[in-house]
């Protein structure tokens, strides 16, 4: 059980995300990724079948943007959008 969110931030835009994750993350205008599954709230725990390829992303985020926790993010006011 997992949620996950990206610090736009600090995203670079480097794109390896939405390639290893299409069904999560994808990019704004700017080319910064958000989650889509939740509006980037960190909030809906990810659905089972994307668990692989969100830690594969999290992993190759070049800038650890990429944010993954066992409670959903607005119990944590330092990381909400
Ligand atoms: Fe940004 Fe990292 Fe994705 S830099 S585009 S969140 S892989």
């Amino acid at each position: 059980r997992i949620y996950t969110m990206v610090d736009k931030e600090t995203c670079i835009a480097c794109g390896v995300c939405g390639a290893a994750c299409p069904d999560v993350f994808d990019y704004d205008e700017e080319g910064i990724s958000q989650s889509i599954l939740d509006n980037n709230s960190g909030d809906m725990l990810v659905p089972t079948s994307f668990i692989d390829d969100v830690l594969d992303a999290y992993d190759a985020c070049p800038s650890e943007s990429i944010k993954v926790s066992k409670q959903p993010f607005h119990s944590n006011p330092n990381i909400s959008e």
